[in-house]
Order: C-alpha cells, then sequence, then structure tokens
C-alpha cells in the first residue's frame, strides 16, 4: 500500500549545497497540501524535525533550535534549525545555524544544549561522524552565537572520544553552572551495552575533566542513554532522559523508547550522585514524547520542551514530506519530590476572543452534549464534579464514527486514552490505548488541540498526555457524555505559523 521511496545512505548523509535547487521546492509543495499542518506549534518547512536543541534565553530573548533534516521526511544529516521569541508562543524562523560541514561533524550536527555566557550564547552539541568504514565517532563540540545570531565553530573539539570504558554511543552535551564551575551531562553507553550519563566539569568551557557516572539507580538502564537534563534547583535534583531498551520491570512503558526523570532531594556534587531519587516515571503518559529539554529560566522558572515524535516510528506526514513537531512549551513545578507540568501563562496569549461556555449541571444523568469547533486550533477547560464517569471525545465527525476518546473514572482515578479511531492509522505495533492512574479527586482537563496534535494535561499538571493524531477534515467536533456535572470553556486558539 505504501509507495515508501527507499533512502540509499548516499542521499541520507549529501551535502544539503549537493541536492538540485529543485528539490526544495517540489517539496514545499507537498507539504502546502497537507491537512496536517500546525496552527501553533513548532514544525519544520519541510523534512524532519527532531530533538529539540539550545533551549535557552539569551540577549532579551528566548532560543530554541531544533534537530533538521529538511531534504525529506527521514532520519538524514542533521543540522540545527533556529527559532527566536518573545513570548514563548510566538516564534520566529531565523534558519539553518549549525550545518554538518566540519572535520568533526561531517554525518550530523547532533543534540546539544545553550547557554548564555556574558553577551554570547554557548552552543554544545554532538558532532557525529562516520569514518570509510561506516564506524561511529562521537566528538562533543561547542560553538558561540553572538547577539546578532551569528555562529562560529570553537575549532577544537570539547572532547574528542568517550573515556576508556565506554562505546562511541556518546552524545547530548548538557552544559549547566554549577556553582563557581560548569557542568555537563552526556548520554553513554558501556562496553557492557548498558545506558549511563557521564558527566564532566570545566572552569572555562573549552578543557573538559571526567567525573565518571552519574549515579541515581541501581538498575540497568536499557542500552544506551539519550538526551540527559539534570536541573538542580534550590531544593530539589530533577534528572529528565531516554534510556533505550528500558527493562520494563524499570519503569512501565509502551513506547518504542520512554522519556523518563527521576526526582532527588538534590545533587552531590562531591560523589557525582542524585540524593535519595525517586523510581523512575514516564514524563508523559501520551504516545509520542521524546528528547525532553528543560532549564531554569532568568525568572526562575523550570521550562520543557519536547520533541512530540519518537525514533524509528513512520507517520503519516512521512508521505506530504515532513514530519514531527515540537510540543508546546511547559513550566514544571516540583512539590514534595512530585512533577507537574503546566501550560505556560502565555499559552492564553494564544485564545482569540471571548470563550464559550460548556457545562452542565450536577442533576442531569447520562447526558450527552455536542459542540462543533470550527477548527481544530482550541483550547479546552473542563472541571468536573466528584465522582464524575464519562467519555470525552475529541475530532469526532458529525455520526461520531471517528475521534480520539479520553474515558475517564475519577471515583477510582483512571484514566484511557484511544486513539485508534481518531485518523490515519500509525505505530499499531505499539498499540491504541494508554491507560493510567491519577489523584482521586474531582477530574480537572486543560486540553489544547492544534491539528495533528493533542496535550493533555490532568488535574494542574499532575500527568500530561501528549499525543499526534491524523484526523479527517470534518472530524472537528467534540462530544462529552457525563453522568455528573462539569464547567466547561472552550477558546479557539490563533494560528503563530504561517
Ligand atoms: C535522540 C537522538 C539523539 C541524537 C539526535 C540525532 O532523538 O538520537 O541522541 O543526538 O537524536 O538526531
Amino acid at each position: 500500500m505504501s509507495n515508501k521511496k527507499i533512502w540509499t545512505k548516499e542521499e541520507r548523509y549529501r551535502p544539503y549545497q549537493e541536492w538540485d535547487k529543485q528539490h526544495l521546492a517540489l517539496l514545499q509543495q507537498k507539504v502546502a497540501d497537507s491537512n496536517w499542518r500546525l496552527g501553533y506549534h513548532i514544525q519544520p518547512n519541510t523534512g524532519l524535525l527532531n530533538d529539540p536543541n539550545g533551549f535557552s534565553f539569551f540577549n532579551n530573548q528566548w532560543h530554541v533550535f531544533y534537530q533538521s533534516y529538511p531534504m525529506g521526511a527521514v532520519h538524514g544529516v542533521k543540522s540545527w534549525y533556529h527559532l527566536t521569541s518573545d513570548n514563548l508562543v510566538d516564534w520566529k524562523e531565523e534558519g539553518t545555524k549549525i550545518f554538518p560541514d566540519g572535520l568533526y561533524d561531517s554525518h550530523g550536527v547532533y543534540s546539544g544544549t545553550a547557554l548564555a555566557v556574558s553577551d554570547h550564547l554557548f552552543l554544545a552539541y554532538t558532532g557525529n561522524v562516520r569514518d570509510a568504514d561506516w564506524v561511529r565517532h562521537s566528538y562533543q563540540l561547542g560553538a558561540w552565537m553572538d547577539g546578532s545570531g551569528a555562529v562560529q565553530k570553537i575549532e577544537k573539539p570539547l572532547l574528542t572520544a568517550s573515556p576508556a570504558g565506554y562505546t562511541s554511543e556518546f552524545r547530548d552535551p548538557q552544559v549547566f553552572r554549577y556553582e563557581d564551575n560548569y557542568l555537563m551531562a552526556i548520554g553513554a553507553q558501556n562496553e557492557a551495552e548498558e545506558g549511563k550519563i557521564l558527566t564532566y566539569q570545566s572552569s572555562d568551557l573549552l578543557t573538559w575533566q571526567c567525573k565518571g557516572e552519574l549515579e541515581f539507580t541501581d538498575k540497568k538502564m536499557g542500552f544506551m542513554i539519550e538526551c540527559p537534563n539534570l536541573l538542580v534547583t534550590e531544593d530539589a535534583a530533577l534528572l529528565i532522559f531516554c534510556p533505550q531498551g528500558l527493562e520494563k520491570d524499570s519503569c512501565f512503558y509502551e513506547n518504542i523508547y520512554p522519556n523518563t526523570y527521576v526526582i532527588a532531594d538534590s545533587y552531590d556534587h562531591e560523589s557525582n550522585r542524585l540524593v535519595d531519587p525517586t523510581i523512575l516515571k514516564n514524563l508523559d503518559e501520551g504516545f509520542d514524547v521524546y528528547a525532553t529539554q528543560a532549564f531554569q529560566a532568568p525568572d526562575n522558572r523550570l521550562l520543557s520542551i519536547s520533541w512530540v515524535g519518537l525514533p524509528e516510528i513512520d507517520y503519516p506526514t512521512d508521505q506530504e514530506e515532513w514530519a514531527h513537531c515540537l510540543s508546546s512549551v511547559k513550566e514544571l513545578v516540583i512539590k514534595e519530590k512530585q512533577l507537574y507540568q503546566r501550560p505556560i501563562a502565555e499559552m492564553e496569549q494564544l485564545r482569540i476572543g471571548e470563550a464559550v461556555d460548556i457545562n452542565q449541571d450536577s442533576s442531569s444523568q447520562d447526558s450527552s452534549s455536542f459542540v462543533e469547533t470550527k477548527t481544530n486550533q482550541y483550547e479546552l477547560l473542563l472541571s468536573f464534579d466528584p465522582l464524575s464517569k464519562g467519555t470525552l471525545t475529541l475530532c469526532t465527525d458529525k455520526e461520531q464514527n471517528q475521534g480520539l476518546t479520553i474515558n475517564f473514572d475519577s471515583q477510582h482515578g483512571k484514566i484511557t486514552i484511544d486513539r485508534s479511531q481518531a485518523g490515519a492509522v500509525f505505530a499499531e505495533e505499539y498499540g491504541f490505548v494508554r491507560s493510567f492512574t491519577v489523584e482521586q479527586k474531582p477530574l480537572d482537563l486543560q486540553i489544547f488541540v492544534d491539528s495533528s496534535i493533542v496535550e493533555i494535561f490532568i488535574n494542574e499538571g499532575e500527568k500530561v498526555v501528549t499525543m499526534r493524531i491524523f484526523p479527517e477534515a470534518d472530524q472537528t467536533g467534540i462530544h462529552l457524555a457525563c453522568d455528573g456535572g462539569y464547567q466547561g470553556k472552550l477558546w479557539q486558539l490563533r494560528k503563530t505559523n504561517q
């Protein structure tokens, strides 16, 4: 059924400038015909987007980069694409800023982070190189971006290889300040093929000393850890990372690879250890979150952004020559070693006009309501009476044959989300349903829908569920069947993308 193009190695790693000029124009035409383009999420113009990189605040602006392969919806030779913003919701595209054109990054400018250092932004990333025998070499590299947005690569690698005992699966440096020094956390694999996080220390950002493995668990963390992100605040430490091949008894997950976290009381720098960490948990209860980056902003908020897409999975837009998007920015709050992920206050700037009220009073039994939205770009707030039970269906058609269903039972604190009927089918192998528990209290939902992405915040960020869905054009209804009362508001949201 699929007429998927087979990409040769030569094509995937062909330098961008060697592609025929027509190629991008053809891709752009196909992308323009897509019904699934997003209104207010960061998406690629053409080709594939993956991890967010260098999420930061510098020169009075927010910055984010992403892993980009513009020549097709496949993992080809990656670069860093740059966007800036004044408010974290309206993003301006600044173009490709780090090209895979150096000796140390010829086969990909891989993931990394950014740190504002006086009047420059320091960028740390992995240079991926394949030699003549296609053996991987991973360099940790640096670059400086000035206030005008010009990027200058630092010639000498920060690190030329992984230390003894570790393989060349060694990438995604996170650089951050710690007391009077800089620290760097890097995703790694040891020679026994176990996922690890290595930390390094530096006083000048250019020469780095290995501090060894970050200690945060007794369990085996799969065969490789990608995208480690350690946040150390005054009263806690939060470690977010992506273990690949994680044993399911360490943390139950259904996606191909999970994006997980632990919260600790603190980070003990001397012993390079997280003090009293929680068990490993999934950052998101949905189907598609990976490679989350977070940092502490100058206003002290902990802000995060994720790749909404997973490695090694085909998505319906691949055929349209684009793939994946970034999540909206979230605020992370840690309370009593619990993580809450909330929409940032700036999301309210997307609301158009007055909200429509969607209410049902407590005396109604088994009643159901249907609301037709003008577009699939909206925010829906719903607060249910205690002990409510029901089904909310988003992106449903008039006959209600299709849609994304959210079954809730707040007496038992149970939520089940089913995307099997939400539109084009994909990632079948990993299941269409996600079920999980929430606190047993009156249920509160805040939902953002944007054409082909849905982000659901439950009980003020106690749980978050993110997913791509690919509905038909007539799937713009909201159906709610509930055995109790609720108060709700619905806002159409404005488009920030062209
Ligand atoms: C995670 C990842 C990173 C790597 C990047 C390459 O999705 O595999 O480990 O740096 O993507 O695009």
